[in-house]
Parts: structure tokens; C-alpha cells; sequence
């Protein structure tokens, strides 16, 4: 691999940077706690979707101590919408390490807590620390794969790790905006859909796949699976001013969030059906085509938790999945 092109990148990739960055919440005052946060609020999810909700959280939960004190329905509710739960309750994991064992201090302390995968610990490390570890995602093995027109399948491991060492040579002093930058780039000029804009990019002159006019050959992928399909019934049981919850198993999609009534296939009959209607919600693996229902439950049913539309509202983390339904909540 070519390390010279690499070298050559980064002056300009940091100058651009500079000028041409977004001001976005979490480049303002820097910690280790708010950039754990950023980057696991950021991870598979838009910029655009994490910008107000790190704020409020931030000021929710404003410092690890503060999160580590919370009980877990609580940082659900305030993930509420984000999706990937998982990430909130593991972030709650690593605020309990670090508010009994202070912040970690290299990249194996990095690695070692709970949803902090290789990507991320090299974001934490490179921005919060000054480390030069490399944060390589989907975003920047298309830059790289472009800028030097390389064919190999970015989804092979093997692909990922040879990028990751070509930056660890290349890196700056200025670790942070150096892989911040590479974000960047991938994320508002060097696009994930569509054509890139590479009028507006500082590799206009190194970039391989550019001076080729070959762009959109890069990355290359293998074909994705396809998801599967799940039908089921969803039941919102109102009964009296209430209405039925039960919480979701502790391991699994949308762990440990609230739904209304759930049921796999068709669901049984516990009253009068007041209205129906269909909704769908798009899952990384899985997708849910769901029939809801509105039924008027005969009693308040043991096994369900009742509660009224403004203690659902206020207390409960129900995942979006299940929005189409709250219209009916009243
Ligand atoms: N995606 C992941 N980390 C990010 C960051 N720090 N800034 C913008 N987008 C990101």
C-alpha cells in the first residue's frame, strides 16, 4: 500500500476540516464522559437524529456519576426514539466502571467497556485522548477505498485492518480533527448515497478514483442478507383511563423497553375491537409488518402493567417501532 498518498492527504484533509466543519454539539466543551457519549449516540445513527437528543441527555445525566446513579428505565426513557437500546444500557455499564474507577487511559481501558467496539475506542482515543488509534467505519473505508481506488471487499475484515494500519502511520499530532476530519468527509462531501460532491473536496487532486472519473466504483461490497420477515399483532388494551404495557425480555431486539401487548402471528381475543390498522418498522435484520389493534379489554389483565396515556408518555421507553399506535392513546 501506498503511503506517500496517505501522507500527501492529510494537510489538506485538515485544513479543509477547519474552514469547512459542522458546528455540532459535541465538538464544543470536550471530556472523556461527552465524547463517550457522542460516539455511542453516534453510532449507526444520523448526525442530524443525535444532535438535540446529546444535548438533553448531557444535561439529564451531565456527568458519569450522575448516569451510573440512574436506574436503567430511566436511560432508556432518555434514549427513547434513538434505537439500538442496547448502546444506553451499556453505556450505563461504563458509567458505573468509570465513576468507581475513573476514566481509562489508553486504548486497551478504551476498548475494555461495555458497547465500546474497536471503531469507537479509536474515536474515543484519537479525540478524547490524543491517541492515534484509527477509527475506521463505513464512511471512511469509502474515502479511502476512492482515494486510492482500491477494489478489496470492505466488508472483509481483512480490508478493514490493512486501512486501519495505513492511518496509524499517517497520523498527525492533531489526532482528534484528524479523525473527526475522515468522518467528515465521508459524511457531507464524499456521500454515502449518491454522487459524491467532489467539487467541494480537498482530494480532488490525489483522489484515484476521481482523476479516473470512476467515482461510484468504490467501495466495493459484497450483497447484503436479506431481512427477515416478521408478522404480528399488536394489541393496545385500553381499560378505563389505562392501558396495557408489558416489557420487553431482557436480552434481544429493543431489550428491556415497554410495548403494547406483542404477539407473534395472530394474538388472542380480550374484548370488543374498537379500530385497526397496519404498520411497518424497518429493523437492521428483521422487519415487522404488524396488525394493530384497538380493543376494549374486558378487565385489567394480571399479566400486563396498566398504566394511563401520560404516565406511558413520561415514564415508559416505548421503541418508535410502535408509534403508529401511541395516536390511539389519546
Ligand atoms: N460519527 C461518529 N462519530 C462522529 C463524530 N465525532 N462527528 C460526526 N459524526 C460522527
Amino acid at each position: 500500500m501506498d503511503e506517500t498518498l496517505m501522507k500527501a492527504a492529510v494537510s489538506p484533509l485538515l485544513e479543509w476540516y477547519r474552514v469547512c466543519k459542522r458546528d455540532l454539539p459535541w465538538r464544543k466543551a470536550r471530556t472523556f464522559y461527552s465524547v463517550l457519549v457522542s460516539e455511542l449516540m453516534l453510532q449507526q445513527t444520523r448526525v442530524e437524529a443525535v444532535k438535540e437528543r446529546f444535548v438533553q441527555f448531557l444535561q439529564r445525566f451531565p456527568a458519569p456519576e450522575a448516569l451510573a446513579g440512574a436506574s436503567e428505565d430511566e436511560v432508556l426513557k432518555n434514549w427513547e426514539g434513538l434505537g439500538y437500546y442496547s448502546r444506553a444500557r451499556n453505556l450505563h455499564k461504563a458509567a458505573k466502571i468509570i465513576a468507581e474507577q475513573g476514566f481509562p487511559k489508553d486504548f486497551a481501558g478504551v476498548r475494555a467497556l461495555p458497547g465500546v467496539g474497536d471503531y469507537t475506542a479509536g474515536a474515543i482515543c484519537s479525540i478524547a485522548l490524543g491517541l492515534p488509534q484509527p477509527a475506521v467505519d463505513g464512511n471512511v473505508l469509502r474515502i479511502l477505498s476512492r482515494l486510492y481506488a482500491d477494489g478489496a471487499n470492505i466488508d472483509e475484515p481483512a480490508t478493514r485492518a490493512r486501512w486501519s494500519e495505513l492511518l496509524r502511520a499517517a497520523y498527525p499530532p492533531e489526532t482528534g480533527d484528524f479523525c473527526e476530519a475522515l468522518m467528515e468527509l465521508g459524511a457531507i462531501v464524499c456521500v454515502p448515497n449518491g454522487a459524491p460532491l467532489c467539487g467541494a473536496c480537498p482530494w480532488a487532486g490525489l483522489c484515484r478514483a476521481h482523476l479516473a472519473g470512476e467515482e461510484e466504483r468504490y467501495p466495493v461490497r459484497s450483497g447484503k442478507k436479506a431481512r427477515r420477515i416478521v408478522e404480528a399483532t399488536v394489541l393496545v388494551l385500553r381499560c378505563g383511563n389505562k392501558y396495557a404495557l408489558e416489557k420487553r425480555p431482557a436480552k434481544g431486539l429493543l431489550a428491556g423497553l415497554w410495548q403494547f401487548p406483542f404477539f407473534e402471528g395472530d394474538a388472542p381475543d380480550f374484548g370488543k375491537v374498537l379500530a385497526e390498522k397496519r404498520a411497518k418498522h424497518i429493523f437492521t435484520h428483521v422487519e415487522w409488518r404488524m396488525q394493530g389493534r384497538l380493543v376494549q379489554a374486558r378487565a385489567e389483565l394480571p399479566q400486563y402493567v396498566w398504566a394511563t396515556a401520560d404516565e406511558i408518555r413520561r415514564t415508559y421507553a416505548v421503541p418508535s417501532a410502535l408509534k403508529a399506535f401511541m395516536d390511539w392513546i389519546g
